[in-house]
């Protein structure tokens, strides 16, 4: 069995700052760390998809660390927009799986799944992209693995989502990850992060699944001009299940917190 934990936008603030002044962001993600925590069967990879602090400060990165301490499982980390690739990368600096200059690309085996992940970020800006150095990479890792099954993970997904003011800050020229997955088809699908949703779309054959964020969620509004907000939606991460009996991914959105139950099920 193969289970990867995606936790996605955890935006952590220094201790005693609220996220956008409202919200206790850091509370939120120690609140993720005992729900997955209790996960049973553990997942053997925590996964999280970029904006890990919401300004790329080191006292944020440091008070990452002491978040991520109770965390039973191994986990790895990935750049958002609101990070900051020299600092995520000085408070890392003990994760082998982050190269040490340039965009912080890595490939990592969770059983028999090679999971891909991508640096989307543009340092300076809140859009994304994929450089020239990166898709070299992909298609060098692709080639690699060929014949057992790939997740691609990135921050920005590779789609317009329809919230405007989402799509201000999107991921600019996807064509060119779709025609290079074209030519993969051992690519199972493609999960990102960034949206503060969970949205569920393909980018040519291949499915793509966002995460919600551990704090606040979008506002789902689709009207052209619609003004951009957040609401205190259900929190969530996603859990993607490699199954060698159907031979693909299934990705469960799974909340945060405890709820009432177990209750009969007839
Ligand atoms: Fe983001």
């Amino acid at each position: 069995m193969t289970v990867i934990a995606q936790v996605s936008d955890i935006h952590v603030r220094p201790r005693g700052r609220l996220y956008q002044d409202c919200v206790d962001s850091n509370a939120m993600f120690a609140e993720a760390i005992e729900t997955l925590n209790r996960l049973d069967p553990a997942p053997q990879l925590v996964l999280i998809t970029g904006d890990l602090t919401d300004e790329g400060e080191p006292e944020e990165y440091a008070m990452l660390r002491k978040l991520l301490a109770p965390l039973k499982h191994p986990y790895a980390v990935m750049p958002g927009n609101h990070d900051d690739r020299a600092h995520l990368r000085s408070a890392f600096g003990d994760q082998p799986l982050l190269p040490r200059e340039g965009e912080l690309n890595f490939g990592i085996d969770v059983d028999q799944v090679r999971v891909l992940a991508l640096d989307t970020t543009v340092p300076g800006f809140h859009h994304g992209e994929l450089s020239e150095a990166t898709l070299l990479w992909l298609e060098r890792e692709l080639v690699a693995c060929t014949g057992r099954p790939a997740i691609i993970a990135m921050h920005h997904p590779p789609f317009t989502t329809g919230i405007p003011y989402l799509d201000l800050y999107g991921l600019r020229q996807p064509e060119a990850l779709s025609a290079l997955l074209a030519k993969h088809a051992h690519v199972d699908r493609i999960i990102a992060g960034h949206v503060h949703r969970s949205m569920h779309t393909r980018l040519g054959a291949v499915p793509v699944v966002t995460c919600p964020s551990t704090t606040t969620q979008i506002a789902l509004r689709l009207h052209a001009g619609a003004e951009a907000a957040s609401w205190m939606e259900p929190p969530a991460f996603m859990l993607h299940h490699w199954s060698d009996a159907g031979n693909n991914t299934v990705s469960h959105l799974c909340y945060i917190g405890q709820f009432e139950g177990p209750l009969p099920f007839a």
